[in-house]
Formats: structure tokens, C-alpha cells, sequence
């Protein structure tokens, strides 16, 4: 290890191998997985991860790559056997060029996803990625989870924005698939076996970004209604009354805003009383926001005469909306503050979400007297963020030994509803093992086998996503 370390400072300086003050880089968001990096390495370009991972592949050193760290799952974390390098692609945050006539972006892996929005804006542009960690999620992190978010609903998934890949293979040659076209029909997309491949098939250093006509156009509201049922036909009909103009369309249920006005008191209070469900609804256009309000206007008075919705409030202004939409941003960070939860991210047909929900609950209620579920997430994709808090009186420690029961409870009747047991954060380390539970086996043997053709010594993200 000795050599090894001696090799990587005199490829990329000692600034740039760290082995001191590891912390931030050794604890996953959640701070449920903390593992011993042996180094982290901070390369500057595309050639610096290549001469880094042929090091890494001639020592036998395991690598992790970290981009902004921001991941649900530990898949950037190092296990605790004080071996494994952190490979940080933060320095490759360098704009490669942007084509405004070809709507593409071309960009490092390291750059920050908010960079890269307000980017796209300055050019009258729009990349669409957008989730509750842009300001510090990077690029790179972004595609190697196929990051989903709160525009899939128009725009799809991160997978569906991405036209082009540089990728460093675990040999350390350079892959470069960095075409900026729309149609290419040449053989095995190769970009897409490595979108959402968690860092365990190479590392990316760049990529060309679809982009889109930048709305100048919005409109914000906030619902209140009563079932899951309700929610799935208010969807329905504002798709109807707006088409492809409809962007966002985010559940939570009470327990998720009430939590978030408990961590964030300055949470203003949207209705008079509580309703059991809520609705976040997006409407956007390129121009025309005379057409869109009167269209927004319409189906909502439309959901109000047919007693879909209890209630709305519609944002008035940018700032409303930047609030009406805090206040589902900020679940996530609400639950940290709360402790301990048993995450899960699953995904059912949209039109199955309301009898999965009707299912799931009472089961969880029967199970853990005084449980609280707590349940948000992207309605408009099927995809729900079915987080189950402690009940009063457990500590954290004994929720967590719950674990595989409460997983059992809820991922038994995703797999029923032809579901997916993760549906926007990958595996990770802490769902790997589940691929085994609820994968065919031929699948898990075909990633196995493509595993195996790419990385023969096992040194990419050894042990996330596939299970040992
Ligand atoms: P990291 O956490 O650093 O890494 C994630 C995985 O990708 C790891 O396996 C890592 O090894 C690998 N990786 C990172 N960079 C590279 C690279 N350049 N090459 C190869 N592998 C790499 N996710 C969603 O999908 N939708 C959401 O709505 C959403 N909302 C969130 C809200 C909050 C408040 C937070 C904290 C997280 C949220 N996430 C969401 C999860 C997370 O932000 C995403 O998974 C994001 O894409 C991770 O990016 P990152 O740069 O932080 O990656
Ligand atoms: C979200 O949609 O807010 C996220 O994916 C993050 C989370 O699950 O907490
Ligand atoms: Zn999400």
C-alpha cells in the first residue's frame, strides 16, 4: 500500500491524495453507513482517472467513486476494511461546450447539477433534472444512479437526458461515447450499461446533456384531498386539461408535511385544517402564461366540481412557488432531524399506487402498533418514497433490527403489484441483497456475467448493487 500511495502522489500531488481528516468523505447523507477509506483521491481530468484506476488495477486497490455524496443508498461509502480508495470526481467540473442549435450540454462529471441548470438557463435553455440535492449532487452521481427526480413525469428519467458518456473502464482505458446525436443506430448502446450502474462497471468523466426550451411559463399549486384514489384521478384530469405542459405531480400524505412543519417552524400552514393527503402540481410552458394560468385554472375548478380536491392553494407569485415547493423539498432533511426511518423507494403501475397504498398501510398498522408511515414521492411516476418511522417509545437502534421484517411487509406486496423494490436511489450497499429476494435469477446472472466480462478483478465498487 505503501508503494501505491507513493505512485498516486507522484501522479496527482500530494494535495490530492488525502489521507487525513477523511471524514466527510467516509460518512454516507443519511449517516447510516461510515466506512475506512485508504486514501481519497481527488484526480483533475480524464487522463488523471485513468492513470489513477490503472494504479489502483496494477496494486489491486478496490475503488469507490464519490461525486457529491449525496446518494441514499452508501453507494459512495468505502467499507471499514481501511483498503478501498475513494475516487472524488469533484475537480473534473469543467464545461466541455454547449450547442444551443443542437440542444446539448457537454460537461464533466464532477460539475454540480445546479450549475448545470442555471447553465442551460443563461442560454434560454432547460436541463429538467431537478431533486431536493442540487445544490452539491454532481453530474457524474446523477447518471451513475439514473437519478429520477421531480420532472420525470415530462421529461423522463436521468437516463433519458443523457445522449453521450466518457467513461474510465476499471483497465483504465478511455471509453468515449461522447455523441451528441439523437439517432444512432450502431450496435449495443453501451452509454446505457453504464447509466445507473453505481460505479461498479467504470468511472464516468463526462457526458453530453440533452436540453430542452426553457419555460417561461409556470404554474405552482398545492391540493388537499382525501385518498391516494383522489390524487390518481386529479392527476388524470390536469394531464387532460394540459397535456404535455403537465410537469410535476408529487404526493405526500399529512405525517410528511406535518413533519416537515415540526423541523422547519417557519413552514406555513397551506390549509385551515389537515387533510389526509396532499398534492404538489407543476404546469410549465415555453411562452404563454396567459394560456397555461387559464388552462391551470380550468382543471382545477374542474377537480373542485367534481369533489377530487378538498381544497388548493395556487402560488401567486415565483416565491410562492419557490415555498410551496420547500415544503416537499424538505421532507428528506425533515426525517433526518425525526431519526430513525426504514427507507423505502419503490415504484407500482400509477394506477396501482392507490390499492398498493389501501394494501400496505394496514398491514404496517397491524404489525407495529403506533407505527408511522410516511409516505411521499413522485405519484406522477408510480413512485413512492414509503418511508416507515419508528413508533413513540422505540428506541433507534431497535427500529433498525426491524428492518427486514418492515421490508418484508411492504417489498412482498410491491412484488405482488409487478413493482420495483427501488425505483430512483439504486442499490447501494443497502439494498444489494434484495436483488437476490425479489430479481430473477437470470437477470442477477446476466449482470453478473457483464460484471464479470468488465471488471475481472472485482475493484469497482466491490459488493454495491450486486450482492456478494
Ligand atoms: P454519490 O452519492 O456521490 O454517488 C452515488 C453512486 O454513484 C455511488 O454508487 C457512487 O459510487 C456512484 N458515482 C458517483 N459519481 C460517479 C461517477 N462519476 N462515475 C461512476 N460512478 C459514480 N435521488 C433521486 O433519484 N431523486 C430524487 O428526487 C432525490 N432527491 C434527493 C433529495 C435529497 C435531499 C437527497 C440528500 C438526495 C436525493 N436523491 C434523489 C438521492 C441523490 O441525490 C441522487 O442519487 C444523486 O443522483 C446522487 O448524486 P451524487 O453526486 O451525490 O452521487
Ligand atoms: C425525494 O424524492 O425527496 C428523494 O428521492 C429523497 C428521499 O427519498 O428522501
Ligand atoms: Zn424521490
Amino acid at each position: 500500500m505503501n508503494e501505491f500511495l507513493a505512485n498516486v502522489r507522484a501522479l496527482l500531488g500530494d494535495a490530492h491524495v488525502l489521507t487525513a481528516d477523511l471524514a466527510a468523505y467516509a460518512t454516507d447523507w443519511r449517516g447510516k453507513f461510515t466506512g475506512q477509506p485508504l486514501a481519497v483521491l481527488r484526480p483533475a481530468d480524464t487522463a488523471q482517472v485513468a492513470a489513477t484506476v490503472k494504479l489502483c488495477a496494477a496494486h489491486g486497490v478496490a475503488i469507490v467513486p464519490q461525486g457529491g455524496n449525496t446518494g441514499m443508498c452508501g453507494g459512495a461509502t468505502p467499507d471499514g476494511s481501511g483498503t478501498q480508495a475513494v475516487l472524488s470526481l469533484g475537480r473534473l467540473n469543467r464545461v466541455r461546450g454547449i450547442d444551443p442549435l443542437n440542444n446539448t450540454l457537454t460537461v464533466e462529471a464532477g460539475c454540480v447539477l445546479r450549475t448545470l441548470q442555471a447553465l442551460a438557463a443563461a442560454h434560454d435553455r432547460l436541463f429538467p433534472l431537478s431533486l431536493g440535492a442540487e445544490g452539491s449532487c454532481q453530474i457524474g452521481g446523477n447518471i451513475a444512479t439514473n437519478a429520477g427526480g421531480v420532472q420525470v413525469l415530462r421529461y423522463g428519467n436521468t437516463r433519458d437526458l443523457v445522449l453521450g458518456l466518457e467513461v474510465v473502464l476499471p483497465d483504465g482505458q478511455v471509453l468515449n461515447l461522447l455523441r451528441a446525436l439523437r439517432k444512432d443506430n450502431t450496435g449495443y448502446d453501451l452509454k446505457h450499461l453504464f447509466i445507473g450502474s453505481e460505479g461498479t462497471l467504470g468511472i464516468i468523466t463526462a457526458a453530453v446533456l440533452k436540453l430542452f426550451p426553457a419555460p417561461h411559463a409556470n404554474a405552482v399549486a398545492f391540493a388537499a384531498l382525501q385518498t391516494p384514489q383522489q390524487a390518481l384521478q386529479l392527476l388524470g384530469l390536469m394531464r387532460g386539461h394540459l397535456g404535455d405542459r403537465f410537469t410535476a405531480f408529487e404526493l405526500m400524505s399529512q405525517a410528511s408535511v406535518a413533519m416537515v412543519r415540526e423541523y422547519f417552524p417557519a413552514t406555513p400552514a397551506l390549509f385551515a385544517a389537515p387533510h389526509p393527503w396532499q398534492v404538489l402540481m407543476q404546469a410549465s410552458d415555453a411562452a404563454g402564461q396567459e394560456a397555461l394560468d387559464a388552462g391551470f385554472q380550468a382543471a382545477l375548478e374542474d377537480a373542485l366540481a367534481q369533489g377530487v380536491i378538498d381544497d388548493v392553494v395556487v402560488a401567486t407569485s415565483e416565491a410562492q412557488a419557490h415555498a410551496l415547493w420547500a415544503v416537499r423539498e424538505n421532507i428528506s432533511e425533515a426525517q433526518q432531524h425525526d431519526g430513525s426511518n426504514i427507507k423505502h423507494d419503490i415504484a407500482v403501475p400509477v394506477s396501482s399506487v392507490p390499492g398498493f397504498v389501501e394494501e400496505v398501510l394496514p398491514l404496517l398498522h397491524a404489525a407495529y402498533a403506533g407505527v408511522r408511515p410516511v409516505v411521499y414521492g413522485h405519484l406522477g411516476d408510480g413512485n413512492l418514497h414509503f418511508n416507515v418511522s419508528r413508533p413513540a417509545g422505540w428506541t433507534t437502534p431497535d427500529w433498525q433490527l426491524q428492518t427486514d421484517r418492515v421490508n418484508a411487509i411492504v417489498l412482498d406486496v410491491v412484488a405482488r403489484y409487478g413493482g420495483s423494490f427501488s425505483a430512483e436511489h439504486g442499490l447501494g450497499q443497502l439494498k444489494a441483497h434484495e436483488m437476490l429476494l425479489y430479481k430473477a435469477p437470470l437477470e442477477v446472472d446476466v449482470m453478473r456475467r457483464i460484471k464479470q466480462a468488465l471488471d475481472p478483478q472485482g475493484l469497482m465498487n466491490p459488493r454495491k448493487l450486486l450482492p456478494a
